[in-house]
């Protein structure tokens, strides 16, 4: 590992849990998105889509809750309001086996009277440290709060110091901060994740403040370098977006930032074929197509000669009759040579 890399508790010991995680995303990271994902990094912390409290209460929880066991570390997020609804959502997360319960407060929605979610609670910091406090009375994992700076123009860094203050409180000891505020009116949640402003020295200042907690920084990190400077000043750093789109990105992730040299870095073409025995696994246990699971992966080849093609192959509809193992031979045509020295089996987590 390199020493940029290494900082405070790492340096005297364990390194934390929270050292790098791929951030919570709607429609992204579902768990076969996060299959995908661990075969590139071993030790990465994964956090599941939101999934609000009135699904898991009133939909099908099981069907929600479902994961693969090769995901762990796996965090569950949860969007809510109502303590006692975020209390039994907690349990069942717990449960079911999530290794820590996340609380969303960083999505930009509009408060709404019941089932609001999201950065909205930023304004009610009470609110969000009895949810947290009904969350830590029934679980024993780490209940966690994601957030953002602020909300709509409230800029001053007083506005974050007292939210974490108050929420830590309830017994949250683990911030992880969208370094950008988030408007609730007038711009999209994709605009809201472009537009305000990032301001990490705000994130930087929480955990000077809060040397206590644990405090991640999120938003706009696409290279390792950042992740190094980042780790200079906080517990962890959360990548989303650069993860998806680029997720070779965290093949080399285990070694620089986690010291775990046994690993050996997986090669693409072996990342490939695990992924076709598991589609080929997901559709014969729980009838899921191919193309559901493909659609996560196609920026692994991100960047490299033929990689346009490659994923033009992988995402043709008129290939979705295939089987996902004639439908990668065609798609092996465009990458040049393949290696295989690293096989499929090797990347699955030992249980
Ligand atoms: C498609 C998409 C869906 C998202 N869904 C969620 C979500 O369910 N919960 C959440 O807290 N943040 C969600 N986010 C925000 C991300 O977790 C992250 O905070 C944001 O993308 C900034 O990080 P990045 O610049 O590394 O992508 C989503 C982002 C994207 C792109």
């Amino acid at each position: 590992m390199s020493s940029d890399a290494l900082t405070g508790a790492q340096q005297s010991g364990g390194l934390s849990p929270w050292r790098l995680s791929v951030a919570p995303m709607m429609g992204w990271t579902d768990r076969h998105c996060r299959y995908f994902h661990r075969l590139l990094t071993r030790h990465t912390l994964l956090y599941t889509e939101m999934v609000t409290t009135g699904a898991l209460i009133h939909g099908n929880a099981a069907q929600h809750l479902f994961f693969n066991t090769e995901e762990h570390p796996v965090a569950l997020q949860l969007g809510g309001s109502e303590p006692t609804d975020l209390a039994v959502c907690a349990r069942l997360g717990q449960e079911r086996g999530y290794d820590e319960i996340n609380l969303n407060c960083g999505c930009p929605s509009e408060r709404v009277l019941r089932g609001a979610f999201g950065a909205c609670l930023m304004g009610e910091a009470a609110l969000v440290r009895d949810c947290v406090k009904a969350m830590v009375d029934v679980v024993d994992v780490p209940v966690t709060v994601k957030h953002r700076i602020g909300i709509d123009k409230v800029e001053n860094y007083d506005f974050v110091r007292d939210f974490v203050g108050t929420v830590a409180e309830g017994g949250c000891q683990v911030f992880l901060v969208h370094a950008r505020n988030a408007w609730l009116k007038g711009l999209s949640p994709k605009e809201n994740r472009e537009i305000p402003p990032l301001r990490y020295e705000l994130a930087y200042r929480l955990k000077r403040d809060f040397p206590h907690l644990t405090v991640v920084v999120n938003g706009g990190i696409t290279t390792d370098e950042q992740i190094a400077t980042h780790l200079q000043h906080l517990d962890g750093a959360m990548i989303g977006r650069e993860a998806y789109h680029n997720p070779w990105l965290m093949a080399g992730w285990d070694a620089r930032f986690y010291g775990d040299e046994a690993r050996p870095v997986p090669t693409r073409e072996a990342v490939e074929l695990a992924m076709i025995d598991y589609m080929e696994r997901a559709h014969a246990e729980d009838g899921v197509n191919w193309y559901s699971i493909a659609s996560h992966m196609l920026g692994l080849r991100h960047g490299l000669h033929g990689a346009r093609k490659w994923r033009q192959v992988w995402s043709d509809h008129r290939l979705k009759p295939l089987p996902p193992r004639e439908v990668w031979a065609l798609a092996q045509a465009h990458v040049g040579g393949r290696s295989t020295e690293l096989s499929a089996e090797s990347l699955v987590p030992t249980l």
